[in-house]
């Protein structure tokens, strides 16, 4: 009982720390609009252009199982996400999958366990490759894990060549909104184009409320002219 109250405390410190771009809040009832950071790009920056025409592929990392808020789960709130993206789009799909059972555990274990991995600056390995080659576009799909990209994602984004390629960026989360990832993002990938416009979406919308779910996804969509 005390680990739990640990977590869950650790868990609201860093959520009310990294908030960014979001009303923080969980409830069905806020508007659309509070999925998305709008916030203008940076200085020295500029939205990509979208490309008419070009193939593109939705990558993303999921974890079904226990998660927060909506007990356990068959499909990841991101998985949910991606596939509505990948329909919307008519993009291909890929999924980040670890090598092992790594992220198999409970949801506390595990929140202990993404910690570890990330003060360690680990690279968690993933399953088989994608060939990015043939793509114009790259939606990105991620659950927020304390207050960041999961190590696996950095993995992923460090071991393939994202250039010349526009990125978009989607994220499901428990109350942290973006937290700030696209400029991580910026940061490792700086020979590709990302998007300042991250869809976030709260993993219990995701999860419980499809409707709702889609209608911020598709909002996204048009507002990045896709
Ligand atoms: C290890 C771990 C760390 C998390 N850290 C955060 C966080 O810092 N901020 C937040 O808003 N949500 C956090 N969450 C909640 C997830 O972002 C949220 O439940 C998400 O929708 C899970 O998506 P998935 O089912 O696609 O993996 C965390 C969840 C896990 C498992």
């Amino acid at each position: 009982m005390k680990k739990i109250l640990s977590v869950i405390l650790m868990l609201s410190l860093i959520f009310a720390l990294t908030a960014c771009g979001e009303t923080g809040s969980e409830s069905n009832t806020a508007a659309p609009e509070s999925a998305r950071d709008t916030s203008a790009p940076a200085a020295g920056t500029s939205e990509p252009t979208p490309s008419s025409g070009g193939k593109s592929i939705v990558i993303y990392f999921s974890r079904a199982g226990e998660q927060y808020g909506v007990g356990t789960i068959e499909k990841g709130n991101t998985e949910i996400i991606a596939e509505m993206i990948a329909e919307k789009t008519g993009s291909d799909i890929f999924e980040i999958e670890p090598t092992d059972d790594r992220y198999d555990l409970s949801y506390n274990d595990l929140t202990d366990y993404a910690k570890q991995e990330q003060n360690d600056n680990a690279r968690p390995e993933y399953k088989g490759g994608t060939d990015l080659s043939a793509y114009d576009t790259v939606y990105l799909g991620y659950p927020i894990w304390w207050g960041d990209l999961p190590m696996i994602v950095y993995t992923f984004l460090e071991s393939n060549d994202f250039s010349g390629k526009t990125v978009y960026a989607f994220c499901t989360h428990a109350g942290s909104g973006n937290s700030g990832t696209a400029g991580k993002i910026e940061k490792i990938l700086p020979q590709a184009s990302v998007s300042d416009s991250i869809l976030a979406i709260a993993g219990t919308t995701a999860q419980n409320d499809r409707d709702r779910a889609r209608a911020e996804t598709e909002d996204w969509l048009n507002e990045i002219g896709r």
